[in-house]
C-alpha cells in the first residue's frame, strides 16, 4: 500500500509535513500489531487511562454478541474526562470555548468545568437521582448540555439526550421509553436569529409522561415560559443553593454499567435505545480521536455537530475531554448572519481541526469561495467528515478551499451503534475522495451478498464487521433480543451495519448508503416508521408511506405518499398543512420536502408497503422485482 504506484483512481498523498506531524507514521505496522493481538492492542490503549480497578479480562466473549470489554474493571468515564486532569497542568487549561449565535463567549478551564459538573451532580442527587436512573436532556448547544451530561454520568445515572431539533412526539416517546424522572432543558435556544422554544415542547411532552417528577430549566433566551410549582426549577437558582457544593465524589462504576441511552432509528417501529457503557466506550472514543484526529495539547478542536447526536456524544463531549483537549462549540447556524460565520470562527479562535458533515459543506459551497476566502484559515491542519457519503465534488472543495490543499480529510464512517470511528483514515495514509479508506486498527470489514458470500472487489454488497470493538453498543434498552436480531443474525457472528458498500482493489471501502428504511436528512438519521406514524395522526390521512430521495444539499429529503380518508380532497393547502403537522409533531428537521396524495400504495400480498417501488417510480427507474406486488 505504501507503494504510490499501486493505488488506483484519484489519490491524495499526505505531504512530508503531515507525515512528520502524525502520531502514526507507519499505519501498516500498527494495523498488523492490532490484528495479531486484538486484546493486547486495546489493553495498551486502556492503560493510558485511569481505572479504579483493573480488568480481569480485556474481552469477555462468553456470551456473544453481548461482548463485555474490560470485564471486572471499575471506572467512571467522568473520572478520566475531568477528575484526572485536576491533578495536572490541565486544571488550568481551557476545556471548552463556547460562542453563542449572538457572539457572546464563555470559556471553561478544566477546573471550572469540573466545578460546575460537581455542583450540578449534587443538584441531581438532591432531586433523588441515583445510580442507574435515567435523566432526559433536551437542550440547545450551550455549555450546560455538556455539564448536564457529565453530571449525570458522574452520579452513575444514565443520560438520554434528545436532539433539540426534535419536537413533542419524538421527545415524549423517548422520555416514556427511558422512564426518566428528571428532565433537564432550557427555556429556549437561538438558531438563525430565532428562539426555539424548548421548554414549551417539554411542557407538552411531560404532560403525557407520568414518570417525570422534576424539570430543570437553564435560562438562555429569557423569554417568558410557564413554570409549574413543585415540578419546575431554574438551573441557576439550584446552582446557588448550599447543597450545590463544588465537591462531589465520582460514582465507581463497573466497566459494563450503562453510561447513556441514545435513541436512533432502525428498520421498523419505534426508535431503539442504544446503550453504551462506561469502560469500553471510553477506551474506543479516546483512542480513535487520538489516532484519527491526532489531537495534541496545543490543538483547538471543533466538532461542529450537535451534542444530541452520537457524533456530539463521542467527539464533542467525551473524546476531547478524555484527551484533555480544548474543544470549541458554537451555538447557532453556519450561515447566520452571513455564510462566513464558520470561517470567521475558525479565524478568530484559531481552530486547528474541523470535523463536520458533507451536508454542511455542500450547504456552504453554494455561497461560493469568496466567503471563506475573506478569512485566514491557516490555523487548520486537519479536516473531517461524517454522517453520510461525501460526494467527491464536495470533498475536493473542502480540501482545496477550506484546507488550501494542505489538510488531509478524515472521512470517518461509523454509527450510533458503533460509538466510535470504524472505517477511517489516519492523517498519514493516502486518501481517495469519497472513501473512508480502511477499517480502524483491530477491525476487519467485509462486503457480503444476501447469502453471506463475499462479493468481488468493486461490486456492491452489505457492509459487515468481523471483530468486536470496545465502544460497541452493549444492548438495546429493554430489548436485548432486538440487538441480536437486527445486527448479529443475518450473518451469524458478524455485525451487519445496515449499509451497502463496495471495496476497491486497494482494499479501500466506499459506502453507498442505508439498505433499510433509515433516511439521512442533512446527516440526521431518521426512521420512516416514526414519520409515517406522525402522518397518520393527521385527521385527513388514512395511510402513509415515506421514502428518502436524493437532495442536492441535504443528501436526502423526505417524500410522503398519503392516502386520504373519505371526505378529504387533495389540495396544495392540505399538502402544506400536512408538512406543518409533521414539523410540529416531529421537529423542524423532519419537515417533508413533498407530500403526494395517492389512490393506492404499492404493497406486497402480505400487506407490506414496498417503499423500494415508490422510490423507483419517483426517480423514473426500473421497479426491479415486483413479483410480490399486489396491485
Ligand atoms: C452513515 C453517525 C458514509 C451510514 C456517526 C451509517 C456514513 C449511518 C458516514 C449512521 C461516512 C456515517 N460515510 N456514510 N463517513 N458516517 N454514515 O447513527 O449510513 O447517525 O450507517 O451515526 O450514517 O448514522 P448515525
Amino acid at each position: 500500500m505504501s507503494d504510490k504506484q499501486s493505488l488506483e483512481g484519484e489519490v491524495f498523498y499526505p505531504s512530508p509535513e503531515v507525515i512528520e506531524q502524525a502520531r502514526i507514521k507507519d499505519w501498516e505496522a500498527v494495523a498488523r500489531r492490532a490484528e495479531a493481538d486484538l486484546e493486547g492492542f486495546w489493553a495498551q490503549e486502556a492503560a493510558e487511562l485511569e481505572w479504579y480497578q483493573r480488568w480481569e479480562k480485556v474481552l469477555d466473549d462468553s456470551n456473544k454478541p453481548f461482548f463485555r470489554w474490560f470485564a471486572g474493571a471499575k471506572t467512571n468515564i467522568v473520572h478520566n474526562a475531568l477528575d484526572r486532569h485536576q491533578k495536572t497542568y490541565r486544571k488550568n487549561k481551557l476545556s471548552l470555548v463556547w460562542v453563542g449565535e449572538k457572539g457572546e463567549v464563555r470559556t471553561y478551564s478544566y477546573f471550572a468545568l469540573n466545578r460546575d459538573v460537581c455542583k450540578f451532580a449534587n443538584v441531581l442527587k438532591a432531586m433523588g437521582v441515583k445510580k442507574g436512573d435515567r435523566v432526559t436532556i433536551y437542550m440547545p448547544r450551550i455549555p450546560e448540555i455538556v455539564i448536564a451530561m457529565l453530571a449525570t454520568a458522574k452520579v452513575g445515572a444514565v443520560h438520554s439526550v434528545v436532539y433539540g431539533g426534535f419536537s413533542v412526539d419524538a421527545l415524549q416517546g423517548r422520555i416514556e421509553d427511558s422512564e426518566s424522572k428528571v428532565v433537564v432543558t432550557a427555556d429556549g435556544g437561538f438558531m438563525n436569529g430565532k428562539v426555539v422554544e424548548l421548554k414549551k415542547t417539554v411542557d407538552e411532552a411531560v404532560r403525557r409522561c407520568p414518570t417525570v417528577e422534576t424539570v430543570i430549566t437553564v435560562q438562555r433566551t429569557h423569554h417568558e415560559i410557564r413554570m409549574e410549582p413543585g415540578r419546575d426549577y431554574w438551573y441557576h437558582e439550584l446552582m446557588k443553593l448550599p447543597l450545590a457544593s463544588g465537591h462531589c465524589a465520582t460514582e465507581v462504576m463497573d466497566a459494563s454499567d450503562p453510561l447513556y441511552i441514545l435513541y436512533t432509528s432502525g428498520t421498523t417501529g419505534q426508535p431503539k435505545g442504544i446503550i453504551h457503557a462506561h469502560g469500553g466506550y471510553m477506551v474506543g472514543v479516546y483512542s480513535t480521536l487520538k489516532y484519527v484526529f491526532d489531537l495534541k495539547d496545543e490543538d483547538r478542536w471543533w466538532c461542529a455537530a450537535d451534542p444530541g447526536w452520537v457524533t456530539g456524544h463521542s467527539y464533542i463531549v467525551y473524546g476531547p475531554l478524555l484527551m484533555g483537549a480544548t474543544t470549541f462549540m458554537y451555538e447557532g447556524a453556519p450561515t447566520y448572519p452571513y455564510p462566513n460565520r464558520w470561517w470567521s470562527l475558525v479565524e478568530k479562535y484559531g481552530i486547528t481541526v474541523l470535523y463536520t458533515a458533507p451536508t454542511a459543506i455542500r450547504g456552504l459551497m453554494r455561497f461560493g469561495e469568496s466567503w471563506p476566502n475573506r478569512h485566514d484559515l491557516s490555523s487548520l491542519r486537519l479536516l473531517g467528515s461524517v454522517g453520510e457519503p461525501i460526494n467527491p465534488e464536495a470533498w475536493r472543495w473542502y480540501h482545496r478551499v477550506i484546507g488550501k490543499g494542505r489538510c488531509p480529510i478524515m472521512d470517518t464512517w461509523w454509527q450510533t451503534e458503533t460509538g466510535m470511528f470504524m472505517i477511517t483514515p489516519t492523517p498519514s495514509v493516502p486518501l481517495k475522495p469519497g472513501s473512508g479508506t480502511r477499517p480502524f486498527f483491530g477491525q476487519k470489514a467485509e462486503i457480503l451478498d444476501d447469502q453471506g458470500n463475499p462479493v468481488p472487489d468493486g461490486e456492491e454488497g452489505y457492509l459487515v464487521l468481523r471483530n468486536p470493538w470496545p465502544a460497541m453498543m452493549t444492548t438495546i434498552f429493554k430489548d436485548p433480543d432486538r440487538m441480536v436480531k437486527q445486527y448479529w443474525s443475518k450473518y451469524p457472528g458478524k455485525y451487519q451495519a445496515g449499509d451497502a458498500a463496495k471495496r476497491d482493489k486497494d482494499g479501500y471501502f466506499w459506502i453507498i448508503g442505508r439498505t433499510d428504511d433509515v433516511i439521512k436528512v442533512s446527516g440526521y438519521r431518521l426512521g420512516t416508521a416514526e414519520i409515517e406514524s406522525a402522518l397518520v395522526a393527521h385527521p385527513a390521512i388514512a395511510e402513509a408511506a415515506v421514502i428518502g430521495l436524493p437532495h442536492e444539499v441535504k443528501g436526502q429529503s423526505i417524500h410522503c405518499y398519503c392516502l386520504l380518508r373519505q371526505g378529504f380532497k387533495p389540495s396544495e393547502d392540505l399538502a402544506d398543512e400536512v408538512k406543518n403537522h409533521v414539523a410540529q409533531h416531529m421537529g423542524p428537521i423532519v419537515r417533508p420536502e413533498k407530500v403526494v396524495f395517492v389512490e393506492s400504495l404499492p404493497k406486497t400480498r402480505s400487506g407490506k408497503i414496498m417503499r423500494r417501488v415508490l422510490k423507483a417510480r419517483a426517480q423514473g427507474l426500473p421497479e426491479g422485482d415486483v413479483s410480490t406486488l399486489e396491485e
